[in-house]
């Protein structure tokens, strides 16, 4: 029987569950393959010795001795980050080695570097578990939705900020103590910041739509607000209404530009989107062909993730077997039709919002704030002044029907400055479909 060996950098939380997944999967493996894939030496600094149940493995704390040993088929970097890793995946590509990873900065930053350096190699590169953890979307937007233009992408991608955000919604705690509970279940990234200013969820959002459109997209070009200064009294404005909130990963397509944004957004409690529980990811495609398509599952952990680092080894070593390599090139398009595109300016969005501005308990504030959105062609929905005065200051939440991005910046920028505006107004765009 075809041997396929693998070789594994980092023994976390991933690391542990792709080990533990190729173990526990072997024989169905084999019989879906007719391949023993096995896993034959870790590196990781931090260990002296592997689990009892992986005896045979072996351990170094020497990354060279995975990244060029003549005697493994496929290296799987799973310590995160840009460096190392970076220079590792260089390093195995170049020794004619394919490579896995779950790594979403990395790939979301230095992919074009990593694709054109395997390609010249004639080596694959699978990055499944770098987008909704065990769901499957990569291969599913590359290849079970090769037959369509996507018109637009929205999804829910990071988990700790939707754990956060629904717990929340549903018990009325605040934000800090929720923060501090998520990181305690291990969802959170090393730098929690990453998970709430949604630059999580911007790296993913940035590999999708690199694979969507067929083109480069950068880090910098997607327009990214986190959830810290979310409130319960925003929760609650938004139950209301009917309307719960999420942070989203949306671009839509216009033909001659995409959106690229992430931030909180006020959706329909009717949409399945916004029935998101815990810390799971859904992501929706709409295609010209298909129409809508929805994917949910476990966006984070040991063996969610484990299962798409080990479906893209599998990927890999069905490829080596059939003498098909690089069948599907990294990003679904062939790097010679890939393209530079332009993003739509999140000044030309149109939307509903919803404000709340922190204003003096005092009359004719609220005039003077009604006035200045007036001017900018700002039509009010509805407003809802709640809660305690504090020190005379209070919140005042208003939804506003649909508005364009740029007239919205300028009008709070004139509320903000007024003497009696206590704190920046909090705007949250509203989607509706
Ligand atoms: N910190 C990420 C999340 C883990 O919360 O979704 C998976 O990328």
């Amino acid at each position: 029987m075809r041997e396929i060996r693998v070789g594994l950098i980092g023994f976390g939380t991933v690391g542990s569950g792709t080990a533990e997944v190729l173990r526990m999967q072997a024989t169905r493996l084999r019989r879906k393959t007719g391949a023993d894939i096995r896993l034959v030496r870790v590196a990781d600094l931090n260990l002296t010795k592997l689990p009892r149940e992986h005896a045979g493995v072996e351990l170094t704390r020497d990354a060279e001795q995975v990244l060029t040993a003549p005697d493994l088929d496929i290296v799987v970097e799973l310590i995160g980050g840009i460096e190392p890793a970076k220079t590792f995946i260089l390093q195995a590509i170049a020794q004619g080695k394919h490579v896995v990873t779950a790594n979403k900065a990395l790939i979301s930053q230095h992919g074009r570097e990593i694709f054109t350096a395997a390609a010249t190699k004639n080596v694959e590169v699978g990055f499944e578990a770098s987008v909704g953890g065990g769901i499957p979307v990569i291969k599913a937007l590359k290849e079970g939705l090769v037959a369509n233009r996507i018109e637009s992408i929205v999804g829910i991608m990071n988990g700790t900020s939707n754990y956060i955000l629904n717990r929340m919604t549903d018990e009325g705690l605040d934000f800090a103590t929720v923060l501090k509970d998520a990181q305690a279940h291990g969802y959170a990234e090393a730098d929690p910041r990453y998970d709430i200013e949604g630059i999580d969820a911007a790296h993913k959002l940035v590999i999708l739509m690199s694979i969507a459109y067929g083109a480069h997209v950068r880090l910098d070009q997607v327009s990214t607000e986190g959830i810290s200064q979310i409130e319960p009294i925003d929760i609650e404005f938004a139950r209301e209404f009917g309307y719960r909130i999420k942070l989203l990963a949306i671009s839509r397509n216009h033909g001659d530009s995409y959106e690229a944004r992430v931030h909180p957004t006020m959706i329909s409690n009717q949409e399945l989107l916004a029935n998101i529980g815990g810390a799971f990811n859904a992501i929706r495609f709409t295609g010209d062909t298909v129409g809508d398509v929805l994917l949910y599952g476990q966006g984070a952990g040991k063996m969610p993730t484990g299962s798409a680092v080990v479906s893209d080894i599998v990927d890999i070593a069905r490829n080596i077997i059939n003498g098909a390599v690089n069948r599907v090139p990294s990003l679904g398009y062939r790097s010679e039709n890939l393209r530079e595109v332009e993003i739509t300016p999140l000044d030309r969005l149109r939307c509903p919002y919803y404000f709340r501005v922190t204003v003096q308990n005092k009359p004719g504030v609220l005039a003077v704030i009604t006035g200045i959105l007036g001017k900018h062609g700002i039509s009010i929905q509805s407003v809802l002044q709640q809660g305690r005065d504090k020190q005379g200051v209070v919140p005042v939440m208003m939804r506003v029907y649909e508005a364009r991005e740029d007239a919205v910046r300028a009008a709070l920028a004139k509320i903000d400055a007024l003497d009696v505006c206590a704190a920046p107004t909090v705007k949250i765009r509203m989607i509706t479909s």
